[in-house]
């Protein structure tokens, strides 16, 4: 954010404060369900009533409530307040739960959380019952955390200081949170040394309190990783959310862990994990969740079905008798093929699949275009998995298995 904006712009904690008064109140409540797409007649018909900047601040606010419901739920993103780079960087609530969760199951009574963006961890700590300071250095970001606080009945846990993290004496909580800015003017940053402020002071930050949680990319190298941490992985509906490093008491150092949500089932290992063993393909395949693979435990999942890799570069996992876990999907092979485009087609016309869900590890085939080649007809569903088995590019043929 610019503090000082040019003279023919306005002032955005000015703006701001605007949205907050019960004419700004009203105009939001009023834009709830606008389709984005009238945003101009939206605009021009307001415009006759209130204020344009008013006007403009509010249609601004609803555009990013909007986009906040996917992270936050429409009950909390419709109360809730953003900026374009707050929505972009808070933690969703689930995530932001399930740490909460872990710091309030080892009796954490303060947390000071260094770079508090909107608010998103701090909403979820004062949630969980936790007090929290509340830290950013951006004065419209540290000012919309304490609307949000506020907006959700949680200042009373909840107290938030416009200041630079690195000012912050810490030694009163006895945890530390830090969410590092991970964008720059030019986009993602990767560098965790060009983080903002930079891993290196998180983790001194971190060593400094009795228990702290660092929040990095998924993607993290495993070299940047802190052997004083126990790293953690999380998932969510699927889909790799972030990572986490815990330092302190209650969290085991050189740990890796993957926790998938909504289940909140999670699988750890001390260290590295040996190899696995790998072999043909069995009756069944298991596809471990995305922070499973990120965590390096796929090898875990091996030797919990007791099965085998079907490929040593390939996180697909093979067994001969059935297996569930909440960390997997298992699918049941009834085609192994080679490689073979018009093989496939003719199988799949064969069984009349209509439906093809295509999953790919090891492939460069574009799952659409594969499907238009096949021309799909018929009343009957399948999946294809285009990867490699023992180094030969492989089409594995076959049906989730239904949960029990
Ligand atoms: C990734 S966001 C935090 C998101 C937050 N955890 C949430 O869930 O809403 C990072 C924030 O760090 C702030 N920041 C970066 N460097 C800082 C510093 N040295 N002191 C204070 N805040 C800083 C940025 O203004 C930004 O709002």
């Amino acid at each position: 954010m610019n503090a000082h904006p040019p003279a023919d712009q306005p002032d955005p904690l000015a703006a701001f404060a605007a949205l907050r008064t019960p004419e700004g109140a009203a105009l939001l409540e009023e834009l709830r369900d606008h389709d984005p797409s009238q945003e101009l007649a939206t605009a021009t018909r307001l415009r006759r009533t209130h204020p344009a900047a008013l006007v403009s601040a509010a249609l601004g606010q609803a555009r990013l409530r909007q986009r906040a419901v996917a992270k936050f739920g429409a009950a909390d993103a419709y109360r809730m307040f953003f900026t374009p780079n707050g929505v972009e960087q808070a933690t969703r609530t689930s995530v932001a739960a399930h740490r909460a969760g872990r710091f309030a199951a080892l009796g954490v009574r303060g947390v000071a959380d260094l770079c508090c963006g909107i608010g998103g961890d701090a909403i979820a700590l004062a949630r969980a019952g936790i007090p929290v300071l509340a830290v950013d250095r951006d004065p419209l970001t540290a000012e919309v955390a304490r609307a949000n606080a506020e907006a959700l009945g949680l200042q009373g846990l909840v107290e938030v200081r416009c200041a630079d993290v690195t000012e912050i004496d810490t030694s009163p909580y006895d945890a530390v949170f830090v969410d590092p800015a991970r964008r720059g003017g030019r986009g993602r940053i990767f560098d965790p040394e060009a983080y903002s402020p930079p891993l290196s002071w998180a983790t001194g930050a971190a060593l400094k309190a009795p228990r702290a949680a660092l929040k990095i990319a998924p993607g993290v190298p495993h070299e940047a990783i802190d052997p004083r941490a126990e790293a953690e992985w999380i998932s969510d509906g699927g889909d790799v959310k972030e990572a986490v490093l815990w330092f302190g008491e209650g969290f085991a150092p050189g740990a890796f862990r993957a926790t998938v949500l909504p289940s909140g089932a999670t699988v750890s290992s001390d260290g590295p994990l040996p190899a696995p063993p790998v072999g043909p393909v069995g009756r069944y395949l298991h596809e471990p969740d995305g922070a499973v693979i990120r965590a390096h435990l796929v090898a875990d999942v091996v030797e919990r079905c007791g099965g085998r890799l079907i490929d040593e570069t390939i996180a697909y996992v093979t067994s001969d008798a059935p297996y569930a876990s909440e960390v997997t999907t298992a699918y049941e092979i009834t085609d192994q093929l080679p490689f073979n485009m018009k093989k496939l087609k003719a199988l799949l016309r064969e069984r009349q699949v209509g439906v093809l869900t295509v999953k790919k590890r090891g492939s460069a085939v574009e799952p659409e275009e594969l499907r238009r080649k096949m021309k799909l007809q018929g009343p009957h569903a399948a999946t294809v998995f285009l990867t490699r088995v023992a180094g030969a590019p492989t089409m594995l043929v076959g049906q989730p298995v239904e949960r029990p």
